[in-house]
């Protein structure tokens, strides 16, 4: 293998999409889709299936917004107020009981902290598409300090979950796990 090739290899091996924090720009994409397209389809779909999100820069009140597999997620370092908002909620109050989170086991509630992503609820990684019919809600909007989604009008909390409006589930979890301190992986 020509060293050319070799480096060619290492792309592909190593081939993630980082983001870093404000902005939410997946970086890493014009560049790498000419490579990816040359790319056997299960090669293909594995790389892209699972993506590296570097999250050191993002600030307590603030998100990230990447874009996987072809939509929108939501990475917000909550505040401690957040945190407590989305806890002091009584499921009773909820529209959708269920976590909606595919780490969490099946028939988990929908208590904030079967939604966070660390046990201090400081992480919080969302779908970012409204449950009605698909728009893609505005954070640190709505009754409920969360997100809002202006198309119809539903508004989710802290926790993203439904709390008034045509949405009729709480924003969706995805796999997602901190792979070090600074790097959460998505599926
Ligand atoms: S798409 Fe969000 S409320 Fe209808």
């Amino acid at each position: 293998m020509s060293h050319a090739e070799e480096e060619h290899d290492g792309d592909r091996r190593d081939f993630l999409y980082y983001a870093t924090g404000g902005a939410g720009v997946v970086v890493a994409g014009a560049a790498v889709w000419p490579l990816v397209n040359q790319m056997n389809p299960s090669a293909d779909v594995l790389a892209l299936s699972s993506i590296r999100v570097d999250v050191s820069s993002v600030e307590p009140g603030t998100q990230l917004t990447v874009k996987w597999l072809g939509k929108p997620v939501f990475i917000r370092r909550r505040t401690e107020e957040e945190i407590a908002a989305a806890r002091d909620v009584a499921l009773e109050d909820l529209p959708d009981q269920g976590s909606e989170n595919a780490n969490a086991p099946n028939g988990a509630d929908a208590s904030d902290e079967n939604r966070s992503l660390d046990e201090s609820g400081e992480w919080l990684v969302m779908i970012g598409v409204c449950t009605h019919l698909g728009c893609v809600p505005l954070g640190d909007a709505g009754d409920f300090g969360g997100w809002f989604c202006p198309c119809h009008g539903s508004h989710y909390d802290t926790s993203g979950r439904i709390r008034r409006g045509p949405a009729p589930r709480n924003l969706p979890v995805p796999v997602a796990e901190f792979v070090d301190e600074t790097t959460i992986k998505l599926g």
